[in-house]
């Protein structure tokens, strides 16, 4: 698949690039820049598409703590919630093993992704008029032989028509170039690789609720 890709992609770019020089210092250059960039763009995302699917193949499972995924993820995070006035509401019991059997790398972009956009949900929000006591709440939930790792936030929320679209690779109500479309879907692929799901349930003007369900280790 890379090749049946990159190659014509390839030769697109090659023959921009020639068309670049002969159009230099007139007004179609800057069109053309467009085309150049425009290219790398896709060629971005299929290079990080092609690395999500070699990834699955070649990454081993094993045991990983889901608290210490959501510790460091919300450590890196800690300048963000500070800087958007997000209180964070952690109803998690750390005390509890939450282990699962997965990728730890993994889980941290599945719960990056879910995070960054409740924290663009709340911006979103407060640009539409609610500017008040936003909060992204953390909880678990033990189902037995699966966990329920729930993320829910005061943002935007999601219209009827827009939720059935969430995990569609490229759907994304973001302006051009702010996001991809890809977090979700990305998440859902990684999820069921280790036979778990994602749900989302949310509304309009209200928030979101994710919930993570993912099968324990033993
Ligand atoms: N917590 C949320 N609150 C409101 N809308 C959300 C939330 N999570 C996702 N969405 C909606 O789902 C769309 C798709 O999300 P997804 O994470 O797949 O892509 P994205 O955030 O647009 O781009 P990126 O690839 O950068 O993540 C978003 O554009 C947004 O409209
Ligand atoms: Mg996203």
């Amino acid at each position: 698949m890379a090749h049946e890709i990159g190659t014509p992609l390839g030769v697109i770019r090659g023959r921009a690039e020639y068309l670049a020089m002969q159009v230099e210092g007139s007004a179609v250059k800057n069109n053309v820049e467009i085309i150049l960039s425009q290219i790398d763009r896709v060629s971005g995302l299929i290079r990080s598409l092609l690395n999500l699917a070699k990834g699955d193949k070649t990454e081993e499972s094993e045991a990983i703590s889901v608290n210490t995924g959501l510790l460091t993820v919300l450590e890196l995070l800690g300048h963000e919630f500070r800087k958007n006035d997000i209180e964070i509401l952690n109803l998690f019991d750390y005390e509890k093993p939450t282990t699962v059997y997965g990728q730890a790398e993994k889980l941290q972009q599945v719960l990056l992704n879910i995070i960054m956009n409740s924290i663009h949900a709340i911006v979103k929000a407060r640009e539409s008029g609610r500017t008040q006591g936003h909060f992204i709440r953390f909880s678990r939930q033990d189902f037995g032989t699966q966990y329920a790792i729930s993320i829910e936030d005061s943002g935007s929320g999601i219209s009827k028509e827009n939720i059935d679209n969430l995990f569609r690779p490229f759907f994304t109500t973001k302006p051009t170039g702010k996001g991809t479309g890809l977090g979700l879907a990305t998440s859902q692929w990684i999820v069921e690789s280790w036979s778990g799901s994602i749900e989302i349930e949310s509304k309009e003007g209200v928030g979101t609720t994710v919930h993570i369900y993912i099968p324990k280790s033993s």
